[in-house]
């Protein structure tokens, strides 16, 4: 079993995200991480508490991050596509926690377990990479601890949140161009390019609302999720961002990748937090190079999450 760590901002994304791994005997799930981003870092951790619940993991720690970006002043926040609470207004159908978040910061926390770990950590980033910056600043020695970090976030063509700009990216665009462009730690990150082709449709949907406890409480928290993709998809159906980047962390080789180097646009016009992704790749470079998630059997990566919280 691969150790793995989720540094989350729940989201309805994540939530699917973090029951993938949650439902995967090929991952030991250490610590789910909380970090500001969909909603406010408050939300953000009450979702993961409640989500862990959902999925009968109360044993996974849970650890609160960083609440605003490292260097701009006011966090974003993305609660016209996830809800005000981060769950499409529907957070308190999830059963009550049982469990709180330990005294730790999130950082602390990873780099706790890191120490300890005796096999590579995969951290799996699936919001603002505040807390991995934070983690790779401060402890450089633990770097040869973590194997992989497998990131959602980047668009090769362009944005969601702004034309240029990924939501997880333009949140913290330091942060990201610390993690993708600046450390050394092998790095698989995954874009919107290939998350909105894996995008699940109404049939999909049907069969997760047909499905066990887990599927059902899940379900309920799509609504208006499903209506924001519904303006882009023509029809019923939703783009599980995290939940792929997760397939990948959890399934190695899950999704196809090339290797390329990635600079994220620090600037303050309009293409602050764009990933200008060098796909010439042929080229001989000396920068640092990200796996960058390009291609992979779309229909299958939506087969494997449902099968993994299907129950
Ligand atoms: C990313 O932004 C968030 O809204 C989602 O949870 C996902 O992590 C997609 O751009
Ligand atoms: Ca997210």
């Amino acid at each position: 079993m691969t150790p793995l760590i989720i540094d989350t901002d729940p989201g309805i994304d994540d939530a699917f995200a973090i029951a993938l791994a949650a439902g995967s005997p090929e991952v030991d799930l250490l610590a789910v991480t909380t970090v500001f981003g969909n909603v406010a870092l408050s939300h953000t951790t009450r979702n993961a508490l409640r989500l862990l619940e959902l999925c009968g993991r109360s044993d996974v720690p849970v650890a609160a991050g960083a609440e605003r970006p490292l260097v701009h002043p006011v966090p974003h926040r993305a609660s016209e596509v996830h809800g005000g609470d981060g769950l499409s207004g529907a957070a308190d159908t999830l059963p009550p926690a049982t469990h709180e978040v330990g005294g730790r910061h999130a950082v602390t926390l990873m780099a706790d377990l890191l120490r300890q770990a005796v096999e590579p950590v995969t951290i799996a980033p699936i919001g603002p990479m505040t807390n991995v910056a934070l983690l790779l600043a401060l402890h450089p020695e633990l770097k040869p601890k973590i194997g992989r970090i497998v990131a959602m976030g980047g668009g090769v063509r362009g944005g969601n949140t702004t034309a240029a700009a990924e939501f997880n990216v333009w949140s913290d665009p330091e942060a990201a161009h610390r993690v993708l462009s600046e450390e050394d730690v092998p790095t698989v990150l995954v874009p919107l390019d290939l998350t909105h082709r894996c995008a699940v449709d109404a049939a999909w949907l049907a069969r997760l609302a047909a499905g066990g406890r887990i599927a059902q409480g899940l379900h309920a928290l799509t609504p208006s999720y499903v209506a924001t993709y519904r303006r882009m998809l023509g029809e019923d159906g939703m783009v599980l961002h995290d939940a792929v980047a997760l397939a990948e962390a959890i399934s190695p080789g899950i999704l196809r990748t090339t290797a390329c180097a990635v600079e994220v646009d620090c600037s303050h016009g309009p293409g602050r937090g764009a990933t200008i992704v060098d796909l010439r790749h042929h080229l001989p470079t000396t920068r640092r190079r990200v796996d960058v998630a390009l291609d992979a059997d779309t229909t299958a990566i939506g087969e494997f999450v449902l099968s993994r919280i299907l129950g």
